[in-house]
C-alpha cells in the first residue's frame, strides 16, 4: 500500500445538514489527512466539467442542478490506500445500498444527493485533485 491523495467532496445536501464536521471526523478517525480544503458555490461550468465522464448519462442535468444548488466542501485526503478507504468509507453510490456505518447509509436518503463524492482510481484522484486546487494549496504534513 502507498499514501495517497483523492478528491473528497462534501456534497450541498450533507452542508444543508451541518453535516461538514462529522463527516471529516469520519475521515480523520479513519487515519486520512485533509491537505487541502476549501468551500465552494459551484457554478454550473465548475460541476459540469468536473462530472464530465457522465455527460451523456442521464442524470446529468439533474446532477449538475444539484450540485450547484448549495456550497459544498472540497478537500484533498491524504493517507494509506486513500482512494480505496474514501470510497469504503463513503458506501455504495445509491445509499440505500450502502453498508451500515457508512458516510451515505448515514447521511443520505436518495442516489442523486448522496452527500459525498471521491475519486475511484489513481486517475481519476489526480485529474480532481487538480481541478480544484494547484500545487501551492496542498498543505502536506
Ligand atoms: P457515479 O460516478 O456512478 O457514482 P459515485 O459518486 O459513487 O462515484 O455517479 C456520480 C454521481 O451521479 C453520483 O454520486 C450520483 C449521481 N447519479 C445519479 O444521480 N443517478 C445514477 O443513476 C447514478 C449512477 C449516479
Ligand atoms: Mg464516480
Amino acid at each position: 500500500m502507498a499514501t495517497e491523495r483523492t478528491l473528497s467532496i462534501i456534497k450541498p445536501d450533507a452542508v444543508a445538514k451541518n453535516a461538514i464536521g462529522e463527516i471529516i471526523s469520519r475521515f480523520e478517525k479513519a487515519g486520512l489527512k485533509v491537505v487541502a480544503a476549501k468551500m465552494l458555490h459551484l457554478s454550473e461550468e465548475q460541476a459540469g466539467g468536473f462530472y464530465a465522464e457522465h455527460k451523456e448519462r442521464p442524470f446529468f442535468k439533474d446532477l449538475v442542478g444539484f450540485m450547484t444548488s448549495g456550497p459544498v466542501v472540497v478537500q484533498v485526503l491524504e493517507g494509506e490506500d486513500a482512494i480505496a478507504k474514501n470510497r469504503d468509507l463513503m458506501g455504495a453510490t445509491n445509499p440505500k445500498e450502502a453498508a451500515p456505518g457508512t458516510i451515505r447509509a448515514d447521511f443520505a436518503e436518495t442516489i442523486d444527493a448522496n452527500a459525498v463524492h471521491g475519486s475511484d482510481s489513481p486517475a481519476s484522484a489526480e485529474r480532481e485533485v487538480a481541478y480544484f486546487f494547484s500545487a501551492d494549496e496542498i498543505c502536506p504534513r
